[in-house]
C-alpha cells in the first residue's frame, strides 16, 4: 500500500472552509459536546419548528433506538427548493445531460423546480398519496426521477427508488415488501444507445404485486407501450391540470423520508429506512464538508438516483446546498470512452464524483481519450462505492486531474445516509487508497474478532461507537433484524461490516466486506440472493457463491453449481444459468464465473466452507492456501474444486 502523501493545495489551504486545524478542532468538539454542536449545525436546515434536542438514540439491547432532533418540525422539499428561491431563483438547480450527446441538454432553475416539484406533488395527490404512502420509483436518470423525489417528500410520502436494472422479479419483491400503493416509472429509460423496457418491467412485476393501485408513467422516449385504463397515467397528461404550487406537509424530524433496499449478508434484501431531519443535514453537511461547494461551482456526481450516492449527492445535498447539480442519464463510456470528459467540457464541471469501477474501465482505454479534452474546470475530484486501488488513484490525479484537485475518496454505506471517513479538501493531506479521518461526530473503532478495541495503528473490523444524525433508523418492517444484523456482533456498536486498517497518523484504509457481501463494479451483492436465484432454477440442486478479484467491476462472482443428479453440465446450461440470474435479478448480478461442482466443501455439520470456496476462486490453490481441510466431510472434494477452476 502506498504511503506517499499528497499535500492539500495552496488554493484549497488558501481558500477551503476547514483546514487541517479546524477539522480535527470540529472533530473533537462534535464529540466532546455533541448536543450543542449538533444543534448548532441543525441551523444550517430551515425549520418550521426547531429542534432543542439532538441526539437520544441509544445502542443498548433493551433501549435500543436511533433517534435526532426529535421535536423539531420541517420539510425536506422545501430545505432542497424554496428557501432558495429568493436568493438563487434563478440559478440552475438541475442540469441534465441525455444519453443522446446530439441532443440538447436540458436546465431546471431553482424557480422551475419549484414549479415542476409541485406539479408533480399535484399529480401525486390526485391519484390519491398521503402522508406516510410508500411509494415506488423505478426511473431512468431523467430530469422527473428527480422530481418524483422531491415530490414524495414534499407531501410526505415515502419514497422507495429501485434502481432500472433490476429485474420485474426484484422490483415486484421490493414493491411487496413496503405495500406500495404507487408506482412512478416511464415508458423506457436509455443508457448507452439501448433503451430498457421500464414500463414493461412494471407490468410484469404487479402480476405478482398486488398492492398497486396506480401507475404513473413519464414519457421520456415515446416508445410504444401498453397502459391499462384506470390503473396507469400518463404524466404529462396529469400534469397539464396540475397546480404549479403546492403546499408542502409539514413532517417530524423522525417521520420517514424514504426506504432503499440493500443487500446484506443473509436474507432478502433490506428496506434501509432514512428520516427526515438527521438524514437531511447528514447529506447538506458531509456534501459540504466533502466538496466544500460554492456558488457557480456546477458539480457532478456520476451516479445512479437508484442507489444511495444518487439520493445523498445528486438530489438531497446538493440541493440542500443550494448547487447546480448534473445529472447524467447514461454510460460514462458511451459512444465514446471519452464521454465522461467530454461532458466535464461541456458543462465546465467543477466537482466530479464517481466510482473507482469507471475510472479502472476508462483507464484501460489509454490516456489518449482523457487528454484529448481540457478538463480545465475540473478542481474537485470524488470517489465512491468500494476501496480505490492506488493505481486507479494516481490515474486519476495524475492525468485527470493534472495533479491540481485534491481526490476525495468518501467511505460509507446506504444505512450511514453519508460520507462517514473522507478527505475535506482544504484539510486533509492525501494517501492514494485511505478515506483519510473520520467525518464530525463520528466516532469509528477496530476491534478484533473477540470484540477488543485495538488502538493506535491496526487492523481489523470497523465499528462506530456512538450515533450520527444519517444513520438509518430501521429496517422496514423488521426493526428487530436492523438490531440484530448491525447491533449484537461487537453489543452497544454499528458493525460495518468492512475491515479496516488505522495506520500510524489516525488514517483509515478499508479493506473490503469481512461479510457474505460482494462488492461488484461498486453495487453490493449478496451472495445469498445470487444462490437463491440460482437454485430457483430447475435443474439446480445447490450452488455456492463468493466474489473473486477482477481487473474492472473490483469484484466478480463466482459461483459454484452442483446439478441435479441425472443433469449434466454443459456451456450451454451454464449461458443458460448466467441468463436466468440476469432475469432473476437484473444485469449487475451476472455471474462472472460458474463452476460445475459435483459436490461442495461442508463441514461434517452440513455447513459450507466458504473460506475455501474463495481461495479457490480467487486462485489460490495450494495446500497452505486453503489451510486444514480434514474437518470437511469428504476433503477429495476440494481437489475437484481445483481441478475444475473456470478463471
Ligand atoms: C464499500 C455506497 C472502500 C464498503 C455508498 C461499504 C467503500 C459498501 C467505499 C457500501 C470507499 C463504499 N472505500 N469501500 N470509499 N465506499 N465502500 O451501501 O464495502 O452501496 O460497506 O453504499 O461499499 O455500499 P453501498
Amino acid at each position: 500500500m502506498s504511503q506517499d502523501l499528497f499535500p492539500v493545495p495552496p488554493e484549497w489551504r488558501a481558500n477551503a472552509r476547514r483546514n487541517a486545524e479546524s477539522r480535527a478542532a470540529e472533530h473533537a468538539r462534535s464529540l466532546a459536546e455533541p448536543d450543542a454542536y449538533w444543534l448548532e449545525q441543525a441551523q444550517r436546515l430551515d425549520w418550521i419548528t426547531p429542534p432543542t434536542r439532538a441526539d437520544e438514540s441509544s445502542f443498548a439491547e433493551g433501549d435500543f433506538g436511533v433517534r435526532w432532533f426529535s421535536d423539531g418540525v420541517l420539510n425536506v422539499s422545501v430545505n432542497c427548493i424554496d428557501r432558495h428561491l429568493a436568493e438563487r431563483g434563478d440559478t440552475v438547480a438541475i442540469l441534465w445531460e441525455s444519453d443522446n450527446p446530439a441532443e440538447a441538454p436540458r436546465r431546471y432553475t431553482y424557480r422551475q423546480l419549484h414549479a415542476e416539484v409541485c406539479r408533480f406533488a399535484n399529480v401525486l395527490k390526485s391519484a390519491g398519496a398521503k402522508k406516510g404512502d410508500r411509494i415506488t420509483v423505478y426511473m431512468p436518470m431523467v430530469p422527473e426521477a428527480a422530481f418524483a423525489l422531491l415530490a414524495c417528500a414534499r407531501i410526505g410520502a415515502i419514497h422507495s427508488v429501485v434502481f432500472g436494472g433490476f429485474s420485474p422479479e426484484a422490483l415486484a419483491g421490493r414493491i411487496t415488501d413496503c405495500d406500495s400503493t404507487i408506482v412512478i416509472t416511464a415508458d423506457e429509460g436509455r443508457r448507452g444507445g439501448k433503451t430498457i423496457a421500464l414500463k414493461a418491467n412494471v407490468d410484469k412485476a404487479l402480476d405478482l404485486s398486488a398492492c398497486v393501485q396506480k401507475v404513473i408513467v413519464v414519457q421520456a422516449t415515446g416508445g410504444a407501450i401498453a397502459m391499462r385504463d384506470g390503473r396507469d397515467i400518463w404524466y404529462h397528461e396529469a400534469a397539464a391540470d396540475a397546480a404549479s404550487d403546492c403546499p408542502a406537509e409539514p413532517m417530524q424530524a423522525e417521520d420517514p423520508l424514504f426506504i432503499l433496499y440493500t443487500s446484506g449478508s443473509t436474507g432478502k434484501p433490506k428496506g434501509v429506512l432514512h428520516t427526515t431531519g438527521g438524514y437531511l443535514l447528514w447529506a447538506a453537511l458531509t456534501h459540504e464538508l466533502c466538496f466544500d461547494y460554492r456558488p457557480g461551482d456546477i458539480y457532478w456526481c456520476a451516479a445512479d438516483i437508484g442507489w444511495v450516492t444518487g439520493h445523498s449527492y445528486i438530489v438531497y445535498g446538493p440541493l440542500a446546498n443550494g448547487a447546480t447539480t448534473l445529472m447524467y442519464e447514461g454510460l460514462p463510456n458511451w459512444p465514446t470512452p471519452g464521454r465522461i470528459w467530454q461532458i466535464v467540457d461541456r458543462h465546465a464541471v467543477h466537482t466530479l464524483f464517481t466510482a473507482p469501477t469507471v475510472l479502472r474501465a476508462l483507464m484501460k482505454e489509454g490516456d489518449g481519450f482523457v487528454t484529448a479534452t481540457s478538463r480545465a474546470s475540473l478542481r474537485l475530484l470524488g470517489t465512491v462505492g468500494e476501496p480505490i486501488n492506488p493505481e486507479a488513484w494516481r490515474w486519476y490525479h495524475t492525468v485527470v486531474g493534472e495533479g491540481r484537485c485534491p481526490i476525495i475518496d468518501t467511505w460509507w454505506q446506504t444505512e450511514t445516509g453519508g460520507a462517514m471517513i473522507a478527505p475535506m479538501p482544504g484539510a486533509t493531506d492525501l494517501k492514494p487508497g485511505s478515506a483519510t479521518l473520520p467525518m464530525p461526530g463520528v466516532d469509528p473503532q477496530i476491534v478484533d474478532a473477540d470484540g477488543k478495541v485495538l488502538e493506535g495503528a491496526a487492523e481489523g473490523n470497523l465499528v462506530v461507537t456512538r450515533a450520527w444524525p444519517g444513520l438509518m433508523r430501521t429496517v422496514w418492517g423488521d426493526h428487530d433484524r436492523f438490531f440484530q444484523t448491525y447491533f449484537t456482533t461487537y453489543p452497544g456498536k454499528y458493525t460495518t461490516g468492512d475491515g479496516a486498517r488505522r495506520d500510524a497518523d489516525g488514517y483509515y484504509w478499508i479493506t473490503g466486506r469481512v461479510d457474505d457481501v460482494i462488492n461488484v463494479s461498486g453495487h453490493r451483492m449478496g451472495t445469498a440472493e445470487v444462490e437463491s436465484a440460482l437454485v430457483l432454477h430447475p435443474k439446480v440442486a445447490e450452488a455456492a457463491v463468493v466474489g473473486f478479484p477482477h481487473d474492472i467491476k473490483g469484484q466478480g462472482i463466482y459461483a459454484y453449481v452442483t446439478l441435479n443428479a441425472d443433469e449434466d453440465p454443459s456451456d450451454t446450461l451454464r449461458q443458460d444459468l448466467v441468463k436466468w440470474v440476469r432475469t432473476e435479478i437484473g444485469p449487475i448480478a451476472t455471474p462472472d464465473a460458474i463452476q460445475f461442482a459435483p459436490g461442495l466443501p461442508k463441514t461434517r455439520s452440513g455447513k459450507i466452507m466458504r473460506r475455501i470456496l474463495r481461495k479457490i476462486a480467487e486462485g489460490e490453490v495450494s495446500a497452505q492456501a486453503l489451510g486444514d481441510t480434514s474437518t470437511l466431510a469428504d476433503p477429495a472434494v476440494v481437489e475437484n474444486l481445483v481441478r475444475n477452476r473456470v478463471v
